[in-house]
C-alpha cells in the first residue's frame, strides 16, 4: 500500500491532489468547525510560565497560580526560561528534519508493529484505527527504563541523532520534573503521601515523538492529527516557527502561536483523573498547509505503566474535607484496550 510509506513520500513524488486515503468526511475537515484558521485565524496566545521565577522564592507562589489556572481553564501553557539552551533546541529540531530527509528505506528499517518497540517509525496517527489516514509521518523514541538504557537501539543515522537526542529527551524531562513538581504544588499536594512526585522524578515513563508534517496539496481536506487528548500527566511539546498546533478552548479551535524556544506543555489524561478533574486534559489537532513543511517534537511524561492511576488521596479524602471523586481508578492494560476500540480514535497511541 503506497499510502503506508508515509507522507514525506507522497510530498517527495510531487503529488498535486491529495489521495482519497486521506481526505476527511466534510464534517470533519478543519475548515468545517466553528471558528476557524483562514489567514486571520483566532489565535490564542497560552498562559505563559516562567520558570526563572518560579525559581524564586518570593515570586513562585504567583507563577504557581499561574500554572494553576492555565491547567483549569486551557489544559495548556507555554513554559520560558527553562534553562535549555537553544542549541539544544534547535540540534533537536535539525536533526529530526534530516531524519526524515533520509530515503525511504532508511527510514523503513525502524517501522514496527510491536507498539512497545524501543523505536518505531510509521504515518498517520493510529493506524489500527484510522479510517482515514492523517498527513503525518513520526519516529517514536522510547525513553524507558532510562535514555541511557534505550539509545543504543535508536537510529544511527543520521550519525548524530542519538546523542543530540538523548541530550533533547533528558533536557525535557528536567523541564518536566520541575513543572510537574511545581503543579502538584499549586493542587496544595505537594510531597504527596503515595509516591507520585518521587516515581515521575525518577521511575516514570518517557516517550518522544519527532513530527514530520510535509507541506500537503490540499490542506483544507485533512489533518496532520485528529482532535486527541494526551495519555500521561504533562506532554512538552517543541514546534519549530511553523504553526500547526491548535487547542479546543470555549468550543472552538485556536492556533497556539509558535514561541521560539518555548516548550507547550499540556495536560494529559492522567493528570486530570490525579487531580480530580482541576487540570483538564483538552483535546487539541494539528493543521497542515500547502507551503511550509513543519516538525515538532512531543514528549510524553508519566508514571510508570505498572501504576494504578486514581484521584489523589488528599483531594478526595472527604473526612480531611475533601471533595467527592470524580473519576474511577485506571491501569495501562485498560488503556490499551481503549485504543484498539472505536473510542480509542480520539486517543494519542503513545505507548
Ligand atoms: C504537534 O504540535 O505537532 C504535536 C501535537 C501533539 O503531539 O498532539
Ligand atoms: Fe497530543
Amino acid at each position: 500500500d503506497y499510502c503506508l510509506k508515509g507522507v514525506r513520500h507522497l510530498s517527495d513524488a510531487g503529488i498535486t491532489r491529495l489521495p482519497g486515503r486521506y481526505v476527511l468526511p466534510a464534517s470533519d475537515r478543519p475548515g468545517a468547525s466553528v471558528c476557524i484558521s483562514s489567514p486571520g485565524s483566532a489565535r490564542v496566545k497560552l498562559p505563559v510560565v516562567d520558570l526563572a521565577r518560579l525559581r524564586v522564592p518570593t515570586e513562585r507562589a504567583a507563577v504557581l497560580s499561574t500554572i494553576y489556572t492555565a491547567c483549569r481553564d486551557y489544559g495548556f501553557f507555554q513554559v520560558v526560561n527553562h534553562g535549555v539552551d537553544s542549541e539544544a533546541i534547535a540540534g533537536m529540531l535539525d536533526v529530526a528534519a534530516r531524519f526524515f530527509e533520509l530515503p525511504f528505506p532508511e527510514r523503513a528499517r525502524h517501522m514496527s508493529p510491536d507498539v512497545r518497540a524501543p523505536v518505531r517509525y510509521g504515518t498517520s496517527f493510529n493506524q489500527a484505527n484510522d479510517a482515514v489516514l492523517c498527513w503525518r509521518d513520526f519516529l517514536k523514541l522510547s525513553c524507558v527504563p532510562t535514555v541511557e538504557d534505550v539509545v543504543p537501539s535508536w537510529p544511527d543515522s543520521p550519525a548524530d541523532l542519538r546523542e543530540v537526542a538523548a541530550a533533547y529527551a533528558e533536557a525535557s524531562r528536567r523541564v518536566f520534573v520541575e513543572v510537574v513538581e511545581a503543579a502538584l504544588e499549586a493542587l496544595g499536594i505537594g510531597d504527596g503521601e503515595d509516591g507520585v512526585m518521587e516515581e515521575l522524578a525518577t521511575a516514570g515513563s518517557q516517550m518522544m515523538t519527532v513530527n514530520c508534517y510535509p507541506a500537503c496539496p490540499q490542506p483544507e481536506l485533512t489533518l496532520g492529527m485528529p482532535p486527541h487528548s494526551d495519555y500521561g500527566f504533562f506532554t512538552l511539546v517543541l514546534q519549530d516557527d511553523v504553526e500547526g498546533l491548535q487547542v479546543m478552548h470555549d468550543g472552538e479551535w485556536f492556533t497556539v502561536d509558535p514561541v521560539p524556544g518555548s516548550f507547550v506543555v499540556n495536560v494529559g489524561d492522567h493528570f486530570e483523573i490525579y487531580s480530580n478533574g482541576r487540570y483538564k486534559s483538552v483535546l487539541h489537532r494539528v493543521r497542515v498547509n500547502s507551503t511550509r513543511p513543519r516538525i515538532s517534537v512531543a514528549s510524553f511524561h508519566s508514571v510508570g505503566t505498572e501504576r494504578v492511576v486514581g484521584p489523589a488521596a488528599e483531594l478526595v479524602d472527604e473526612e480531611r474535607g475533601g471533595e467527592a471523586r470524580r473519576y474511577m481508578d485506571t491501569d495501562f492494560a485498560t488503556f490499551l484496550a481503549y485504543l484498539a476500540s472505536a473510542e480509542g480514535k480520539h486517543k494519542n497511541f503513545l505507548q
